[in-house]
């Protein structure tokens, strides 16, 4: 068989070292919210998120290894604030190295606290969920899956989809935070509606 010239511009990539530092995915940025030992907050960026299915899950995978990880194997409960892309520096500043345990940058960050679980929000992000721990998957190589049903959300009233909004112009005057891994990001202002067939079922 002959290649093709798409075929020709493919290069190899080696699956004997992790593959997702060679190119870029796009992925949403969150910011994960639990309760250490001690009762202070922890907030943590974390990137590999997703909705898990159609109704009221939310997971990430996480290092066993952070305390957010072992703070929700204890609490049961943890936060989600999704950030603005004007938000970009607690994203990064919650990554920060841990002093004699603690992250004392975190007591410079407003928040406010979740209504119905022991935890805690940045304030000014763009979307809020409350989750209680659902189950933890492990075994993903050193990381797991931690998943949650969310208990309560709530979002910015500029980011909420309504009828008379048209969808182009709400996320241009109300841009979304696009994790640009590894390592870049990008706000989201431009948008095209999605060309789904005629009779598309979910
Ligand atoms: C942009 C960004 C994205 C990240 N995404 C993840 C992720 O998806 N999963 C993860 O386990 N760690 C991720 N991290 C690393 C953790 O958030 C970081 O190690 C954090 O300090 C762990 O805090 P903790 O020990 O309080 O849980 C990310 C860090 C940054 C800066």
């Amino acid at each position: 068989m002959t290649e093709s010239s798409v075929q020709r511009r493919l290069v190899d990539i080696d699956t004997s070292e992790p593959v997702w530092e060679r190119f870029f995915t796009v992925a949403p940025l969150v910011l994960v919210g639990t309760i250490d030992e001690n009762g202070t907050l922890d907030m943590a960026p974390k990137h590999m998120v997703t909705p898990m299915g159609w109704q009221n899950y939310f997971g990430f995978v996480c290092s066993p290894s952070h305390r957010t990880c072992s703070n929700i194997e204890r609490s049961g409960e943890f936060t989600v604030s999704y950030p603005k892309p004007s938000q970009v520096l607690y994203a990064s500043l919650a990554a920060s190295p841990r002093i004699n345990g603690d992250k004392p940058i975190l007591d410079y960050f407003d928040t406010f606290p979740a209504e119905k679980i022991d935890g805690a929000f940045i304030e000014d992000a763009y979307l809020y969920f409350e989750c209680r721990h659902f189950k933890t998957v492990s075994g993903f190589g050193d990381n797991c899956l931690i998943t949650g049903e969310i208990v309560a959300a709530r979002a910015e009233s500029s980011f909420i989809r309504a009828s008379e909004h048209d969808s182009q112009d709400l996320i241009h005057d109300s841009p979304l935070f696009a994790y640009l891994a590894p390592g870049r990001f990008a706000a989201i202002d431009k948008s095209n509606a999605f060309p789904f067939p005629a009779e598309m079922k979910k």
